[in-house]
């Protein structure tokens, strides 16, 4: 079983997978005062720079591998931050999460970082389930995570931060041995 991970840069045909730093805060603030992004997360866009240096802060804990997406043509940019989170050692799974500016959405960025992270999941964690959760609304989400293998296997009401309450699907997806 690995002990210490630590997040390193990846690398896919088009995008740089790239740790998250305090140097990301601008960018992050972006993503988190992005209308269309928040819609799925109910909570309030982010009010200054700290908020977002707050939650890159939380992104960069020990059981919480976070990436910033830049495109290689423009790697400045952070265009979005993909996550494998909740690392639960002893059941061997671990949660992907994701966010992308919605200028970036249709254009298959989120399956190509996907699938490093799904081989990052199997292989340096050793995982032998990854999970996705979104809100059964979540269209783009479910189909992002569907078209590379995931399954839908159960659904359960959860509050949202801005006291809704949403019916939130959990696809799974199975290390295979073939
Ligand atoms: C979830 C999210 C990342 C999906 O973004 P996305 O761009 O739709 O995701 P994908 O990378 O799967 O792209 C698929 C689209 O790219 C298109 N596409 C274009 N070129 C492609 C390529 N080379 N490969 C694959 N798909 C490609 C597909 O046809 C598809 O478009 P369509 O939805 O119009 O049919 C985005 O909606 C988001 O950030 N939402 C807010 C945060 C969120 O909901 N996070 C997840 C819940 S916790």
């Amino acid at each position: 079983m690995p002990e210490n991970v630590k997040v390193e840069q990846l690398s896919t045909e088009r995008l740089l997978l790239t740790p998250v730093t305090y140097a990301d805060a601008k960018d992050v603030f972006e993503l988190f005062t992005d209308k269309k992004v928040l819609k799925n997360y109910g909570i309030p866009p982010h009010k200054n720079l700290d908020e977002s240096k707050k939650l890159i802060r939380l992104l960069t804990n020990s059981n919480h591998f976070s990436w910033g997406i830049r495109q290689k043509n423009k790697p400045e940019r952070l265009i979005g931050l993909c996550s494998l989170h909740d690392w639960n050692k002893a059941a061997q799974q671990v949660e992907i999460g994701c966010t992308l500016s919605s200028k970036h959405w249709g254009l298959g960025i989120m399956q190509e970082a996907f699938r490093k992270l799904i081989d990052y999941a199997f292989q340096q964690l050793q995982v032998q389930q990854i999970i996705g959760k979104t809100t059964v609304e979540n269209g783009r989400a479910i189909k992002l995570v569907e078209k590379l293998g995931f399954t839908q296997r159960d659904t359960y009401s959860e509050r949202q931060p801005n006291g809704d309450r949403k019916q939130v699907v959990v696809l799974i997806k199975e290390i295979s041995f073939q």
